[in-house]
């Protein structure tokens, strides 16, 4: 099955979006990670996108259509994805519904308070890509991966400035897709501003139920 994770930077797109992946064994494609890896290793891709996202502004559609349309092509995904910030405008969603259609839309939802709460105590992992946050997951050893030993760090995106401008272009370019969606008869809308224990298990029931081709 294919599930399109939805919601405002911070929401928990990432988080839940890779225990999603362990639970139903489906791949978990993130264009933040596919960029944040192109940057890592300093391709051509990485240096054409990187001051563009940590200023927080949005990757051209072209550009990104190109890139999940060739990941989705891939043998992993036949059987169905995790796409997590993707589609993030309408021509991205109408473009993923001309060449892979999404079964349902994972609309997380949660209050900017709570968004600017999460991505100010966010922590990266730089071997795997995994987030931990200060407060609510905190790593065992601090600044330490619990899962590859990679050292944590802040994303130059979770400034105050870029955060402000992510926000921005969340409500002006990817909100929109929310009533799109809603059209399509494919939004599920998922609470999720309790604690990351509480949204997953409330998502995994969810996602059960549909997976089992009932509507939640
Ligand atoms: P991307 O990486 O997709 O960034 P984003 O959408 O802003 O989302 P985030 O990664 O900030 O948040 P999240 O919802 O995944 O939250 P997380 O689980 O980490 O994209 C980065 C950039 O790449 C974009 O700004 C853009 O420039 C570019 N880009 C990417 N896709 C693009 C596209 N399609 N088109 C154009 N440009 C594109 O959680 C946040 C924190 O909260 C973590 O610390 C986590 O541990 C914690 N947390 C999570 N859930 C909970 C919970 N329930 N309770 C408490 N803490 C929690």
């Amino acid at each position: 099955m294919k599930f399109v994770f939805f919601g405002a930077p911070g929401a928990g797109k990432g988080t839940m979006a890779a225990k999603a992946a362990v639970a139903f064994g489906l791949p978990h494609i993130s264009t933040g990670e596919i960029f944040r890896g192109a940057m890592r290793e300093g391709t051509p891709l990485g240096l054409q996108v990187k001051a563009l996202i940590e200023s927080g502004g949005l990757v051209s559609d072209a550009l990104t259509i190109g890139l999940v349309r060739e990941r989705l092509a891939k043998p992993d995904a036949a059987k169905g994805w995790l796409l997590d910030g993707f589609p993030r405008t309408i021509p991205q969603a109408e473009a993923l519904v001309s060449f892979c259609p999404e079964d349902y839309v994972i609309d997380l939802t949660v209050s900017d308070a709570k968004v600017l709460e999460r991505l100010s105590g966010r922590r990266m992992c730089r071997g795997c890509g995994r987030s931990f946050h200060t407060v609510f997951m905190p790593s065992a050893k601090p600044d330490i991966c619990d899962d590859c030993g990679g050292e944590l760090y802040i994303r130059n995106d979770d400034s105050v400035e870029s955060v402000r401008t992510r926000l921005e272009n969340y409500r002006t370019q990817t909100a929109p897709l929310e009533n799109y969606y809603r059209s399509r008869g494919t939004l599920v809308s998922v609470d999720g501003e309790a604690s990351a224990d509480t949204v997953w298990s409330v998502l995994e029931t969810v996602m059960e139920r549909l997976l089992a081709g009932k509507k939640a």
